[in-house]
């Protein structure tokens, strides 16, 4: 494992030391912060904007930090360009949420090696060059995305069950993993079965098209399975367009915000039959990058991040847990 500091910071941080020691005002004390850059690949998305508000709500409980967080557009050329300038800025963490993972292994490792720690959060890059990777087991998520579904096909003796995958950015591992997780599930039911995978890279308006052209080659689809939440609720739109039943169709995704447009109240509403929480980390992250700059801690090279399971029986319970609001 691979704790690196630069010069930078341990100077920064005698700075700040010694003026909170002569008493020097918060004005001027702040002058000598940790600089955190964040590289987030975009704003458009209600996880992505929970996840910088998490963000920042975590740096303001340490007055040593200031973050500057970027919006990669979700391009990778973008992207790259911005954690470029955070370097040039002189950061003393990144923190970086990468779009696809081959296009940004490069610029994080070039960080990783000038001796800024990174924090990599929710969706990996390639290999290994990089302090520490906190972010949700997605092959587990799309495990019990699987299972959920098969027990549904079986509950409700559907022979055959068939099901439509919406599926993520194909270069974004959670894409893979709850793509791999969820045909693991399904196994436990033969007579369920993915028809159609159609990509929506992770956006609800291209989920929309997608689900409409999967249901106008197969009007026998039973489940819809979104790669996340917006896929699924894209996907409902599409299959209400449709006039399909429903009622008997099943709806299940993965983020279970507790935003009012999110699955938790989705859930509660009954348009979708389940989601499975997949937090943002971005608390998690801000806290390291604390424990890495100021408490001078070794951190793990990997932490992984728990989920819930959403559905009718729990949702109000789950409401409650994450502070959802209804409208
Ligand atoms: C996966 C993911 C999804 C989320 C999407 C937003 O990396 O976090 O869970 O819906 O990205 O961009």
């Amino acid at each position: 494992m691979s704790t690196r500091f630069d010069g930078r910071s341990s100077a920064k941080f005698a700075a700040l030391a010694f003026a909170a020691f002569c008493g020097i005002g918060s004005a001027q004390a702040a002058d000598k912060q940790f600089l955190i850059g964040f590289s987030q690949l975009g704003f458009d998305h209600p996880w992505r904007v929970a996840m910088n508000d998490q963000i920042q709500a975590e740096a303001k409980k340490h007055p040593e930090l200031k973050v500057v967080i970027t919006n990669g557009q979700n391009d990778n050329a973008k992207q790259v360009a911005d954690v470029e300038n955070l370097l040039q800025q002189k950061i003393d963490l990144l923190i970086i949420s990468p779009n696809e993972a081959a296009p940004l292994t490069g610029v994080v490792k070039k960080v990783y090696d000038a001796g800024v720690p990174v924090i990599v959060v929710d969706r990996s890059v390639l290999g290994d060059a990089y302090t520490m990777f906190i972010g949700g087991d997605n092959k587990l998520i799309g495990v019990k995305a699987g299972e959920y579904t098969a027990k549904w096909c079986a509950d409700q003796k559907l022979s055959p069950c068939n099901v439509l995958e919406i599926t993520g950015l194909s270069g974004s591992p959670p894409a893979q993993d709850r793509s791999s997780g969820f045909a693991e599930g399904l196994k436990k039911n033969p007579a369920a079965k993915v028809v159609a995978s159609p990509t929506s890279e992770w956006q609800k308006e291209k989920a929309m098209p997608a689900a409409a052209a999967a249901f106008q080659a197969n009007r026998n689809i039973n489940v819809v399975y979104g790669h996340n939440d917006d896929s699924a609720a894209g996907a409902y739109l599409a299959a209400k367009n449709a006039g399909l039943d429903l009622k008997k169709m099943l709806f299940v995704g993965i983020d279970g915000l507790p935003d009012p447009t999110g699955a938790i109240v989705s859930v509660m509403q009954g348009r979708q039959g389940a989601s499975f929480v997949y937090p943002t980390g971005g608390a998690e992250a801000v806290d390291w990058a604390y424990k890495i700059l100021v408490k001078k801690e070794k951190a793990p090279k990997k932490v992984t991040l728990g989920t819930d399971e959403i559905n009718p029986g729990n949702a109000a319970e789950m409401c409650k847990k994450y502070g959802c609001k209804s409208n």
